[in-house]
């Protein structure tokens, strides 16, 4: 589940909200330390036409349940189908809906599964804190 909210294209929605009202299919997929430049890049908000994995230079890799391409460096990636869309009221923007799927595939790469346990600190994800400053766990 996601909130999506601005309004870049000419329907309002952001290109990431569009492809998945089209396609109904999403995946998620997470950011690490290493990745950290080329997911801020992606960020960028470009034309509809930009591939913004060639932009940031992020290799794809083939997705196993859906045709929406996983993230290849991602040390996870969840496969979703869309469920649902809730138009969200907002007081500053014009447009921001809750993207809500359910996810239908797991990927986990093996090099941080250990004893049988996902080793979620050796992935080095990170998370946003606020502005432009984020947080790793380790
Ligand atoms: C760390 C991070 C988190 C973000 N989270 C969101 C979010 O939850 N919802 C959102 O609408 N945009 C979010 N953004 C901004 C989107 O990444 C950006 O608007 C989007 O990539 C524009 O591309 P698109 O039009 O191809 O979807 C985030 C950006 C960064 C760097």
């Amino acid at each position: 589940m996601f909130s999506s909210g601005a309004l870049i294209d000419s329907n309002g929605y952001k290109n990431s909200l569009t492809n998945i009202l089209s396609t109904k299919e999403f995946v998620v997929n997470f950011a690490t330390l290493k990745t950290r430049d080329q997911m801020n890049l992606s960020s960028i908000d470009a034309p509809k036409d930009v591939d913004e994995f060639s932009f940031a230079k992020i290799k794809k890799r083939q997705s196993k349940l859906v045709k929406t391409p996983s993230v290849a460096d991602s040390p996870v990636n969840l496969e979703c189908k869309l469920l649902n869309t809730i138009k969200l009221k907002s007081n500053t923007r014009k447009h921001c809906t809750l993207v809500v799927g359910e996810v239908i595939g797991i990927y986990i790469n093996n090099k941080f599964i250990n004893k049988g346990r996902v080793d979620s600190t050796a992935m080095r994800y990170i998370a946003r804190m606020g502005y432009s400053e984020y947080t790793t766990v380790s």
